[in-house]
């Protein structure tokens, strides 16, 4: 469809880093999460399972240092929710999952390094979809599904606070049986469920000297445990009812430090485990493994109290087909081209049947798998063993797409999956990227086309910035005026333009709109979060 005129292509610097101009589906905030949820190890793995992998990993610091520091990133995922949560006022409908715990850090209640060691591991996955606050949810989801228990549904569309919670009520170890009650109570959850919930937080970790000398002696820093933890149950790094049977039994590490402690003033956990003398923990200890079912019904009510106002979206179910990274683009000869991938998750091993994928002009092809799998943790149809990923790569020259607005995949044992996309306009990945302070895309946009007037195109950027007084970024926005340039086609037109940006933190992000439609969506500049 192209005439091969001689036009001028508009060239970006070499400094620009790689893009990923995406339709995604069902959008790209559920995209991205469900990546970080199902893409655990192994081929396109997002790598956010990496920083608790294995489950006693301390991100933060690499070799022995990490080792020694007796650490364990899963357990501070788990804690840094249990604090943001905590303040939540449920009546008045004020916090709850809001990553406000971000500006509390130095707040007495919050000690320990946990909350900034998540927020620098987490910093670059934020971007104009997806808030710190869901990846605060999606770390305990994923700590507890990782390390031994069960999945927690995981709902999305929380939204960050700009500001500190102006309410505190962090239960410390300290605090008395009665105000630890009503703070929890505050926050929406009774007495039997403030014992469970504890006991479902304190079933993995340490208490450390080191910030909380009051609790364990200093004496336990040593060259081997140099931040003096002391585990709350004999399975640091395992998500399991250990804590339980062990305070129950008085065995092992007899509930651990908030039960024990040389210091009778911080045996919080005592306090409230014996303040229905023993009732619930006697109850979780009979469960047996009913203790992890109580844990996902406890810690996902936890994870869903958000502000009033926030509209939490479905649960992400794991995409047994999904189009990743599916662009048109214009390659170096001019020619436009549809490329991307397609993901299918297989229950156990992958199976060796084709798959197929079909427009609905009726053009249709045969994909061939690449070599690397992908794991994932999730388990379908109640078999026990972790899922497969397999990539199938697709690049597909216009010529057989014309009039294109869906594609459907086919694969054995699989529903087949209808997928919506549009090729009036779109931002060209090639042409567009972040350099020297700017973002720069080019945009192209068939002519010619009935209804659709490109010089109505409006170009909108996101970009998570650094912000003062935590680290969770927030969201710099601004629009780019589009002109008028040179294009390879006639066919085709070529809009322009740039916009000077913030220092990003994470994925800046360029909508494509039309009449008010998100026609298109760039991710630029995703770094170390690996979209
Ligand atoms: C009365 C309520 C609670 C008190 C007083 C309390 C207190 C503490 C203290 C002092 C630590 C030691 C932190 C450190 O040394 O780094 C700790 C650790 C921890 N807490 Fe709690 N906690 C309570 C409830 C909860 C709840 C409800 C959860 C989660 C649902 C939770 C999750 C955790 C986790 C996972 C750790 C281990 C952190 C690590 O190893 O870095 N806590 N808690
Ligand atoms: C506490 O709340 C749970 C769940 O909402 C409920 O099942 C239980 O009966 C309540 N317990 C008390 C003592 O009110
Ligand atoms: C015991 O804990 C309380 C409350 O944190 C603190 O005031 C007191 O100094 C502690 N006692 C010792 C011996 O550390
Ligand atoms: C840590 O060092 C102490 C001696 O200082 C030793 O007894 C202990 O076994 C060491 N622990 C580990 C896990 O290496
Ligand atoms: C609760 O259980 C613990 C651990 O077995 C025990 O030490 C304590 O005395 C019990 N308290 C009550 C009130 O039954
Ligand atoms: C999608 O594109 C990004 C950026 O180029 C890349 O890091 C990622 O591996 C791609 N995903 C797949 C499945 O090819
Ligand atoms: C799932 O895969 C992970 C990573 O390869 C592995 O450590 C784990 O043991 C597997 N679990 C099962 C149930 O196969
Ligand atoms: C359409 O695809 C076939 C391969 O399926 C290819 O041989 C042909 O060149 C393509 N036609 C155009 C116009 O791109
Ligand atoms: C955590 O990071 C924020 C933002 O950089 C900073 O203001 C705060 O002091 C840090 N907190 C701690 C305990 O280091
Ligand atoms: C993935 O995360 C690990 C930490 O778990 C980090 O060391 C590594 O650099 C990350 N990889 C990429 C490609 O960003």
């Amino acid at each position: 469809m192209y005439a091969s005129s001689c036009l001028a292509v508009p060239l970006l610097s070499a400094a620009v880093k790689p893009v990923v101009a995406m339709f995604y589906y069902p959008n790209p905030a559920a995209s991205a999460l469900e990546h970080i949820l199902v893409d655990n190890w192994g081929a396109y793995a997002s790598n956010f399972s990496s920083a608790i992998t294995p489950c006693d990993n301390y991100v933060t610091e690499v070799g022995l240092p990490a080792i020694n520091s007796r650490r364990t990133t899963s357990a501070q995922w788990l804690r840094v929710a249990f604090h943001d949560f905590a303040t939540a006022d449920v009546a008045a409908g004020t916090g709850g999952l809001d990553a406000s715990i971000g500006f509390e850090t130095e707040r007495e209640e919050n000690s320990g390094s946990a909350f900034n060691d998540s927020f620098t591991f987490w910093q670059p996955f934020v971007n104009e979809f997806v808030s710190m606050a869901d990846l605060l949810a999606v770390g305990t989801v994923m700590s507890v599904h990782l390390c031994g228990g069960k999945y927690i549904p995981y709902q999305y569309g929380r939204v960050d606070a700009t500001a500190a919670d102006p309410k505190t009520g962090v239960p410390e170890p300290s605090t008395s049986l009665e105000d630890t009650l009503a703070q929890f109570k505050q926050a929406g959850f009774n007495q039997s469920d403030a014992i469970a919930l504890t006991a479902c937080g304190h079933t993995i970790g340490s208490v450390h000297a080191g910030g909380f000398p009051t609790v364990v002696e200093e004496s336990a820093i040593t060259p081997n445990n140099t931040n003096g933890a002391v585990n709350l149950d004999d399975t640091r790094a395992v998500f399991d009812s250990a804590v339980v049977h062990e305070y129950i039994d008085s065995t092992g590490q007899r509930g651990g430090p908030l039960v024990t402690s040389f210091n009778e003033t911080s045996r919080s956990d005592l306090r409230l485990y014996e303040s229905d003398d023993n009732k619930t923990m006697l109850e979780l200890y009979a469960q047996g493994d009913g203790f992890q079912e109580t844990c996902v019904d406890l810690l996902g009510r936890m994870l869903n109290t958000v502000p009033a106002g926030v509209q939490l979206q479905p649960a992400i179910e794991p995409a047994l087909i999904k189009p990743i990274n599916v662009t048109w683009d214009i390659t170096t000869n001019n020619q436009l081209v549809l490329s991307g991938k397609v993901r299918v998750l297989y229950t156990g091993e992958a199976s060796d049947g084709p798959i197929s994928i079909t427009f609905s002009n009726g053009y249709t092809e045969t994909l061939v798998p690449e070599e690397n799998l992908g794991i994932s943790a999730f388990k379908l149809s109640n078999s026990q063993t972790n899922t497969t990923t397999q990539y199938f790569p697709f690049s597909i020259s216009s010529g057989n797409l014309s009039g294109v607005s869906s594609f459907a995949v086919t694969a054995t044992g699989i529903e087949n999956q209808e997928f919506q996309i549009q090729d009036k306009a779109f931002i060209v990945p090639s042409l567009s990227g972040v350099a020297d302070g700017a973002v720069s895309v080019t945009v192209a946009a068939r002519t010619n086309q009935p209804n659709f007037d490109p010089s109505k195109m409006l170009l909108k950027v996101a970009t998570p910035i650094a912000q003062l007084l935590t680290l969770a970024p927030k969201v710099g926005r601004s629009d780019v005026q589009l002109l008028s340039v040179a294009s390879p086609s006639e066919n085709i037109g070529y809009w322009s333009g740039s916009v000077a940006i913030e220092k990003p933190t994470g994925a800046v992000s360029v909508s494509l709109l039309s009449g008010g439609d998100v026609i298109d969506i760039l991710l630029l500049d995703s770094g170390v979060a690996g979209w």
